[in-house]
C-alpha cells in the first residue's frame, strides 16, 4: 500500500495517541451488552493500524484479530504486541474485499477508517466482506463517518501536536472539496516529525467520498446484511441527537 503516513506506524501512533484505549473498551462492552445479541469472544478490527484499542481487548481476554493494508502498520503492531505479551492475529487484506478463517461476535472500524471504502459499490463490497465473518446478531460499529459535510469546521484544518518521551508530532488533518457533484474530497494528513531533533515531513493526499447520513442507511438497506441499529455520540451509549463529526454508527448482522 503507497502511504507516506500509514508506513511510519510510531509516528502514526504518536500523533493519535490521544485516543483512551481502555475508555474506548468500556465503551464496546456497553455496546455489544445493550445491542449486541450473542456473547462476544471474538473480535475484529478493521484498518487496525497499530491498534491500540484490540490491543486493550485481548489483554481483557477476547480473541483479537487485526486487518490492514499496510505491512509497516502490521510490523509495528506484531513488534508492540509481543512486547506486550498480548495474542493478536494479524491479516493483511482489503478491507473491501476480504475473507477470514474464522467468525466473529462483534467488528469494529475506528477513526474515520471507513473512508478508505472510497465509493458506494465499495461500501456495499466492504458490507459484504464483514457480514462474511460476522456472527448473526454480532454488531459492526464504525466511527466517524462523514456525515457533517454542511458545517463549515468540516472544512477547516485540525492541527494538534502530541510527544512521546523526545519524539514531537504535528499533525494537519483536512478535508479539501474536489467533485462535490460525485461526493469527492481530497483527504490530506500531513505529520512533521521532530526525532530527537532530527526533522522529518510526512504526506498523505487520498481522495475519498463524503457520505449523507439517509444515503448510509440506504446502502446497509441496499447490501441487506445487516440491520441499521443507529447513529449514536462518539464517547457514549447515547443516540446522537444532531448531526456531528463525532459519531458512531451501529450494524447489527442478521
Ligand atoms: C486512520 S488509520 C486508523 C488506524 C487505527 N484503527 C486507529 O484507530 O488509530 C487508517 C488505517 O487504514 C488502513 N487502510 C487504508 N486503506 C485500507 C484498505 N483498503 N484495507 C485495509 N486497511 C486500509 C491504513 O493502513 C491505516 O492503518
Amino acid at each position: 500500500m503507497k502511504s507516506q503516513i500509514y508506513n511510519q506506524a510510531k509516528y502514526y501512533e504518536i500523533a493519535f495517541s490521544f485516543i483512551d484505549p481502555k475508555k474506548q473498551g468500556n465503551l464496546f462492552e456497553q455496546f455489544t451488552k445493550k445491542y449486541g445479541e450473542i456473547k462476544v469472544e471474538a473480535v475484529l478490527d478493521l484498518a487496525c493500524g497499530t491498534a491500540l484499542q484490540l490491543r486493550e481487548m485481548a489483554k481483557r481476554g477476547y480473541k483479537a484479530i487485526g486487518l490492514d493494508a499496510s505491512s509497516g502498520m502490521l510490523d509495528y503492531l506484531k513488534k508492540e504486541s509481543l512486547r506486550e505479551s498480548v495474542k493478536i492475529e494479524k491479516v493483511k487484506a482489503d478491507m473491501n474485499n476480504f475473507t477470514l478463517k474464522q467468525k466473529v461476535d462483534f467488528a469494529y472500524i475506528m477513526m474515520g477508517s471507513i473512508v478508505y471504502t472510497k465509493n458506494n459499490n465499495l461500501l456495499l463490497s466492504h458490507l459484504n466482506s464483514v457480514a462474511d465473518c460476522l456472527n448473526s446478531g454480532g454488531l459492526y460499529l464504525i466511527e466517524n463517518l462523514n456525515i457533517d459535510w454542511a458545517n463549515p469546521k468540516f472544512w477547516k484544518p485540525q492541527i494538534w501536536t502530541m510527544k512521546r518521551g523526545k519524539v514531537k508530532v504535528k499533525t494537519t488533518f483536512q478535508l479539501v472539496p474536489r467533485n462535490l457533484l460525485s461526493q469527492v474530497v481530497t483527504q490530506i494528513i500531513k505529520l512533521e516529525v521532530d526525532d530527537n531533533g532530527k526533522k522529518m515531513e510526512f504526506i498523505d493526499k487520498d481522495e475519498v467520498k463524503i457520505i449523507a447520513p439517509e444515503e448510509f442507511k440506504l446502502l446497509v438497506e441496499k447490501n441487506d446484511k445487516f440491520e441499521f441499529v443507529g447513529f449514536f455520540e462518539r464517547e457514549k451509549v447515547k443516540p446522537l441527537k444532531e448531526i456531528s463529526s463525532n459519531n458512531i454508527a451501529l450494524l447489527r448482522r442478521k
